[in-house]
C-alpha cells in the first residue's frame, strides 16, 4: 500500500471545503496511512468530528484542553507521532496565524510545535485569496518552508469563479503521496509512451491490441512523483492523467511518432512502453465498408509501422532509452536480443499476455552486464522501483557535457 506506514495528523480549520476531507481521509486510509483528525472550533462547523471519528477511525481532538491526553501536552505528543501534518483545508485566518507563529488553539500550536514537514491546502473565496495580506502570509509560509498545495480555479461555493477553491480530494491525495517520494529525477525530462495504437480500417473499423495503458501511466505518476517532468504521449485509453503529467493523446503509430519526434529533443530520458502497431493499412477506406451479399469480402494490404524506440536511439544525441517489451514465450532470449535490435541500454520484458489489463506485473530488467528479474508487484509499487533502477543507470541532465 502506498502510504503503509506512514502518520498524519490531518487538520481542518472552518471553511465549506471540509465536505471534500471526508473523502481525503478514506482516501488516505485506503492507502495505509494513520490519520489523526485535529479540527479547529470552526472547522466543527462544517463537518461532525463524529464523520471524521468514523472515518479516520481514531478519536478526534479539538481542544488544547483536552482530558483525554494523560500528560495534557496533545500538542507535542500529536506532532511527535507523525510524518506530516497536513492542514486541509487551510483558511485565510489560518495561513495568516501560521505566517506570524500564532498558536491560540490546537491545531495552530501543534503547527508551531511540531518537529514534522507541514503540507497546507488552502481554500477560499478568490477575494480572500487574492488579498494582498494572504498573498504576503502565503508567500511567508512558503519561505518558512511550509509546502503550499494549490488552490484550484474554478466556480466556489459562494457562486463566484476564480482562484481559491481547494484542490480535489484525488489532487490532494496524490500530492500528498508525491511528497513522500524522494526527487530522484528533479531537474529531468522524461518522455513516455503509453498504451495501444489503434490503425484504422475505414472510419469506424480498426486494429488495435489489448494494451490497457496501466503500466506507462504507473511509471508517468512515479516519474512526475520522483520531480520530474513528464511528457506522456498516450494512445487511446480510458484512464485518467497522473497528477502533475502533461498528456497527449495519439491514435495511430504514425501520429506517436510524430509526438513523440517533436518532444524528444526536450527530454533527458524516453520510457516507451506503448504497445504500438507493427502494421498498418496502407489505404485506410475513407467510408465505412459496407458488407453486402455476392459481394468478396475485403482484404488489406499492410505497410510497416515506424519502429518510434528504434528511431529515437538511433539519433545523434538520444535521451537515455528505455524499452519494455512483452513476450509469450523465452523471455529471456528475446529480451536480451530486442535491447540489441534496438540498441537501447535498457530493456524491460515482461510475460505480455499475462500482464495486459491486469493490476500487477512480473519484469525482467536486460542491460549489457546481464538480465535482472524482480519479485512480481502491483503495477504503481513496480513503477516506483523501475523509476529508481532508471534513475540510477541514466546520465542526470546537465552532467553529458560538464
Ligand atoms: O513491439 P516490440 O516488442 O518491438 O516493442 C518493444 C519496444 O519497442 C517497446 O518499448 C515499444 O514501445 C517499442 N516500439 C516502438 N515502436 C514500434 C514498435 C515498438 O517504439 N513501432
Amino acid at each position: 500500500m502506498e502510504l503503509a506506514g506512514k502518520h498524519l495528523v490531518l487538520g481542518l480549520t472552518g471553511g465549506i471545503a471540509c465536505y471534500k476531507i471526508a473523502e481525503l481521509t478514506r482516501l488516505l486510509v485506503k492507502a495505509g496511512a494513520t490519520v489523526q483528525i485535529v479540527m479547529t472550533e470552526a472547522a466543527t462547523q462544517f463537518i461532525t468530528p463524529v464523520t471524521m471519528q468514523a472515518l479516520s477511525g481514531r478519536p478526534v481532538y479539538v481542544s488544547q484542553w483536552d482530558a483525554r491526553m494523560p500528560n495534557n501536552m496533545a500538542h507535542i505528543d500529536l506532532s511527535r507521532e507523525a510524518d506530516a501534518i497536513v492542514v486541509a483545508p487551510a483558511s485565510t485566518d489560518f495561513i495568516a496565524k501560521l505566517a506570524h507563529g500564532m498558536c491560540d488553539d490546537l491545531l495552530s500550536t501543534l503547527c508551531v510545535a511540531r518537529d514534522c514537514p507541514l503540507l497546507v491546502v488552502p481554500a477560499m473565496n478568490r477575494q480572500m485569496w487574492q488579498n494582498p495580506a494572504t498573498q504576503r502570509n502565503v508567500a511567508q509560509v512558503r519561505d518558512d518552508g511550509i509546502e503550499v498545495l494549490g488552490p484550484d480555479s474554478g466556480s466556489q461555493a459562494c457562486g463566484e469563479v476564480g482562484d481559491g477553491r481547494m484542490l480535489e480530494p484525488s489532487a490532494t491525495f496524490e500530492a500528498i503521496c508525491a511528497f513522500f517520494q524522494p526527487k530522484i529525477l528533479r531537474g529531468q525530462r522524461v518522455l513516455i509512451t503509453a498504451g495501444p495504437t489503434f490503425e484504422p480500417l475505414d472510419p469506424v473499423r480498426g486494429i488495435t491490441n489489448r494494451s490497457s495503458g496501466k503500466m506507462g501511466f504507473a511509471l508517468a505518476r512515479a516519474a512526475a512523483q520522483a520531480g520530474a517532468d513528464v511528457h506522456l504521449v498516450a494512445g487511446p485509453v480510458s484512464l485518467a492523467t497522473p497528477w502533475g503529467v502533461y498528456r497527449e493523446d495519439v491514435q495511430t503509430a504514425q501520429q506517436m511518432y510524430d509526438a513523440v519526434m517533436e518532444a524528444t529533443a526536450d527530454a533527458d530520458i524516453f520510457i516507451a512502453v506503448a504497445a504500438v502497431a507493427d502494421w498498418r493499412v496502407d489505404h485506410a477506406s475513407a467510408h465505412k465498408i459496407k458488407k453486402a451479399p455476392g459481394q468478396p469480402l475485403p482484404s488489406f494490404d499492410f505497410v510497416e509501422n515506424p519502429d518510434i524506440l528504434a528511431s529515437v536511439a538511433k539519433l545523434p544525441n538520444p535521451p537515455f532509452c528505455v524499452g519494455f517489451a512483452a513476450e509469450s514465450a523465452d523471455l529471456d532470449v528475446h529480451g536480451e536480443e530486442k535491447r540489441k535490435r534496438k540498441n537501447v541500454p535498457l530493456l524491460i520484458g515482461n510475460l505480455g499476455p499475462l500482464t495486459f489489463g491486469r493490476d500487477d506485473n512480473e519484469v525482467v530488467l536486460f542491460e549489457a552486464s546481464g538480465a535482472t528479474p524482480l519479485p512480481r508487484a502491483d503495477k504503481q509499487l513496480l513503477a516506483r522501483t523501475l523509476i529508481g533502477e532508471i534513475a540510477k543507470r541514466a546520465p542526470r541532465a546537465g552532467t553529458l557535457f560538464s
